[in-house]
């Protein structure tokens, strides 16, 4: 998609006040901007590209998933971002102070697509794959779905964001760490293999995803038996955010089966899982590869 959307559509350039800056983990970030023009076209899983100094370095912006909408008598005033700082960009975020302005650009990217059969979700975040998570459970649970479990594993607890920052009310959260300091010890798709298991993920369910590749491979391989869909919010490294500089380019399986470049920024950042190409895969540019399969 895209092209269309970005003409019809087009992101702001703009600028707004840092309500909010607060630190939820010793690693990890929220920061709330007001944002009143902007806030009402925020859809879930888009994200929105921010400057992050007014020096030279880092001279790009640095891409972050929406995390919240920020609503006053029910009216969109604002987005939060939640961000783990890792280099020099989310550093000098963490470093700003309410009262000072962002200059971003956003909303960017595209949106979950839900079908109406759906019922029941469960949404997989690894890391800052946390980002998106809340303003996709609450477009799910504004479309009236109730049975809603996040997976969430983080690295360990230093990394940990507390659930009341994860997820809103009203769902069921699972949280593991690599060390086991936060949760039970375990890769958060062992509760993936457990809801299989057990019968609390099953064809025609909702998944969303967020996180590192590894682990996007890992959940595509452990769904794809059941022919279980999942959509992949991806996070490639990025330049202009929007389809200018061909800096965000990833490998997509496409309907007629050739593999292909595909943009991050613009023809995703959400893309169904079964059709990313991953390290390992042995798939190149070019390559023909047979249909994935019936999935949901
Ligand atoms: C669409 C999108 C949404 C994102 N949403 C979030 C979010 O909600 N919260 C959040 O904390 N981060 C998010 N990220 C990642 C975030 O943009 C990077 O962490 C950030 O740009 C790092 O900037 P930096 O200058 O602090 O660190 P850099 O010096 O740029 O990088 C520091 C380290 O992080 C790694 N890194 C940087 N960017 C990425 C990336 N895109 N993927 C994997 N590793 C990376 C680098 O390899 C390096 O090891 C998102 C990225 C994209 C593309
Ligand atoms: S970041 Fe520039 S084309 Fe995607």
């Amino acid at each position: 998609m895209s092209d269309a959307r970005a003409l019809l559509d087009p992101p702001a350039c703009t600028e707004g006040e840092i309500l909010e800056n607060r630190r939820v983990a010793p690693f990890t970030w929220i920061m709330k901007v007001h944002a009143p023009e902007v806030a009402p076209r925020i859809r879930a899983g888009q994200f929105v590209n921010l400057q992050t100094t007014t020096s030279i370095v880092p001279l790009l912006r640095r891409p972050m998933s929406v995390h919240k909408v920020v609503r006053h008598a029910g009216a969109a005033t604002g987005f939060c971002v939640l961000y783990d700082v890792v280099g020099p960009g989310t550093t000098a975020l963490s470093q700003m102070r309410p009262g000072q302005r962002l200059a971003y650009v956003g909303p960017l990217g595209n949106t979950i697509t839900v079908p109406d059969t759906a019922k029941r979700a469960v949404l997989v975040a690894g890391g800052i794959g946390a980002g998106p998570i809340k303003l996709v459970v609450e477009a799910l649970q504004a479309r009236g779905m109730r049975d809603i479990t996040i997976c969430y594993g983080a690295r360990d607890g230093d990394h940990c964001v507390p659930v009341e920052d994860l997820a809103p009310h009203g769902c069921r959260v699972l949280v593991c760490t690599d060390d086991g300091s936060v949760g039970k010890q375990m890769r958060v798709t062992g509760y993936v293999e457990q809801l299989l298991e057990t019968n609390r993920l099953s064809k025609g369910d909702y998944v969303f995803t967020c996180g590192p590749r590894p682990m996007f491979r890992a959940l595509r391989d452990l769904l794809a038996p059941h022919g279980i869909e999942a959509e992949a919010a991806t996070e490639e490294f990025m330049g202009c955010g929007f389809g200018v500089c061909n800096g965000c380019p990833l490998l997509q399986v496409q309907p007629d089966g050739r593999v292909a470049y595909k943009l991050c920024c613009l023809d995703g950042c959400i893309f169904p899982l079964s059709t990313l190409v991953f390290e390992g895969d042995g798939r190149v540019h070019g390559d023909v590869v047979a249909p994935a399969g019936d999935l949901a």
